[in-house]
């Protein structure tokens, strides 16, 4: 792609220079100025594109799944949630990956562990429970729950509980865009529960933090606190919101954070609730980092890169870095919540995060650059 502006690259072609490229590439090399413009663009350019994926295609979707496959064929029993411009690396937006999963009463996947980091949000059902490194997490709708990069984990459902269905979302592909994935099975293939159910909770939940807790430090770069029930976030929003705490941007915008120090719930992945109250619209902006929502509660929509999406509870839909986008709660009576995780701690750690603010007959102005 030649752009003829004075520092770009644009070599006009020869007979010469096509057979000197074509001598280059058979030795493993090549001319920079014949990529430069693609591979260093002005501005980011995701392949991945806006999607809507609704909760009323999705769910029968996943329900066939039950049908078709046994997780113990399967591993695990999820239809994933494919961009069409990340299915060679099976990315919902981004270096994300999402996915539904389903599972019946009395069934299970079986323990393992990943490089990549993973978290769950549950869309419906009960009697699930996951095993985080001997911890049995009782999941309930709307929960929030993370298996942390190299933490043994298993996923189930009792056999007194019904069909149980959340999302999943992983860092795969950016794990193997940097070749540092590994996958095991536990040996014993279930865990045998060596904690108090639900401990990370008990020890960390509550806002409290014992100083025995501190004193005994915590050397995982993720959070302690391991489910984060959708109850205690929405009245945390609620009381955010009436405290007038907002951005024009994101109304109120809780971030998930690790107790101990207020960061990430882990290295690579971060996540937040963002209440949108009646007939809030907020202002548009456009910022780095790749970003996959579900519809937590109420319905409304967005607009990104100039197309709007029409979105109600459960629906997933994605933000790709620096698409414009603002979000609107269509009711004039009932509050909105969007639940989202996102790659911003990379972003962050990398000082990579930009982000500009539309400004009414000003056009995009910048917010922060280039920032941790
Ligand atoms: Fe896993
Ligand atoms: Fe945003």
């Amino acid at each position: 792609m030649k752009e003829y502006v004075p520092g770009r690259a644009h070599v006009d072609d020869t007979p010469e220079l096509e057979r000197w490229y074509a001598e280059l590439a058979g030795r493993d090399m090549g001319a920079l100025w014949t990529v430069a413009n693609t591979i260093e663009p002005w501005h980011p350019k995701p392949p991945s594109v806006p999607v809507l994926w609704r909760w009323r295609d999705t769910r029968p979707a996943v329900m066939r799944a039950l049908d078709l496959v046994k997780p113990e064929q399967a591993g695990r029993r999820v239809v994933m949630l494919v961009n069409p411009g990340g299915r060679p690396i099976s990315a919902a937006c981004g270096l994300l990956y999402t996915g539904v999963q389903v599972m019946g009463p009395g069934e299970g996947a079986s323990a393992h562990r990943h490089m990549a980091s993973a978290l769950r949000f549950i869309m419906e059902g009960s009697g699930a429970y996951t095993v985080v490194d001997g911890e049995r997490i009782d999941l309930e709708a709307r929960d929030f729950v993370l298996t942390p990069n190299g933490t043994w984990h298993d996923h189930n459902v009792d056999e007194s509980g019904s069909v149980c269905i959340w999302q999943d979302g992983l860092d795969i592909p950016l794990v193997n865009a940097l070749d540092a994935n590994f996958y095991a099975v536990h040996p014993n293939l279930r865990q045998m529960p060596s904690r108090p159910v639900d401990a990370s909770f008990s020890l960390y939940g509550a806002g409290f933090l014992q100083p025995a807790a501190l004193r005994r430090g915590w050397n995982k770069p993720h959070s302690p606190l391991l489910k984060y029930p959708f109850e205690e976030t929405y009245a945390a929003l609620r009381r955010a919101s009436n405290a007038g705490a907002e951005s024009p941007f994101d109304g109120v915008l809780m971030e998930y954070v690790n107790p101990l120090t207020g960061g990430p719930v882990m290295p690579t992945i971060g996540a937040s609730m963002q209440f949108l109250r009646p007939g809030e619209h907020t202002r548009a902006h456009r910022h780095t980092g790749s970003f996959i929502y579900q519809v937590a509660k109420g319905s409304g929509f967005s607009v990104i890169a100039g197309q709007r999406f029409d979105w109600t509870e459960q629906d997933i839909f994605c933000v790709p870095s620096w698409a414009p986008h603002e979000h609107a709660n269509a009711s004039a009576t009932e509050d909105a919540c969007l639940f989202c995780f996102s790659d911003l701690p990379v972003m962050r750690a990398l000082s990579l995060y930009h982000e500009e603010e539309w400004v009414e007959n000003g056009g995009y102005q910048v917010v922060a650059e280039h920032a941790a």
